[in-house]
């Protein structure tokens, strides 16, 4: 029931660079919880999304919309016209990417994420192998891939633009889900 309600007003479709700030705003909310799940303080969490970095991230992500060829696929799931979740893909030459998928709290759990997986993953390379990275302590994301039919590779990814005020790097995971035969 809550189901149907919540998805009833929502449309999928392909992003467009009037959508970059409602995708900015929205990675800012829905990251919350997950850099609460890796230990993030309030305040560290303030700082990677303040204004300017949204502002500054917003214009980026329009230039690269501008430019984006067939191999990127970002899709945009829309409440009444606001943006409620995306799923952002990549199609390299020999595999595919998972960038990142975001759906707004009040809007998780109605299996939003994974219509906009599928929907991305149409346009992926399906007979090449699909790679992701993920927050190791993001264990509600981990969960969703691997109901995804991804698995661990075992492959600890770290990134210094993810580092905690102590300085530490958030190691991420790598998952993968095999190709189709
Ligand atoms: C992770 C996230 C994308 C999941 O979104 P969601 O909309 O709640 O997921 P869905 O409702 O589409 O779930 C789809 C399926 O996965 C399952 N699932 C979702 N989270 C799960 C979990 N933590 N553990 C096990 N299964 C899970 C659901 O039960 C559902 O199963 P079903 O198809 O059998 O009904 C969402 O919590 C989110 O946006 N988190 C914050 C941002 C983030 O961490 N993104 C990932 C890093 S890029």
């Amino acid at each position: 029931m809550l189901y149907n309600l919540k998805m009833q007003n929502i449309t999928i479709s392909r992003a467009t660079i009037d959508d970059a700030e409602g995708i900015q705003i929205l990675t800012a909310i829905s990251s919350k919880g997950m850099y609460e799940l890796c230990g993030w303080s309030e305040k560290e969490i303030q700082n990677h999304f303040s204004p300017e970095i949204i502002k500054s991230g917003t214009n980026k992500l329009k230039e690269n919309i501008a430019i984006f060829s067939d191999s990127d696929i970002l899709f945009v799931a829309k409440d009444n016209n606001k943006i409620v979740g995306y799923c952002y893909a990549e199609k390299q030459k020999d595999i595919n990417r998972i960038e990142a998928v975001f759906i707004l709290p009040e809007f998780q759990g109605i299996g939003l994420a994974k219509k906009l997986y599928n929907e991305a993953y149409k346009y992926l390379n399906q007979f090449n192998k699909t790679f992701l990275e993920v927050f190791s302590s993001n264990s509600k994301a981990i969960g969703f891939y691997e109901k995804m039919g991804f698995v661990d590779t075992g492959k600890k990814v770290y990134d210094k633009r993810f580092v905690n005020s102590k300085g530490e790097i958030l190691p991420a995971t790598e998952m993968m889900l095999a190709s189709k035969e």
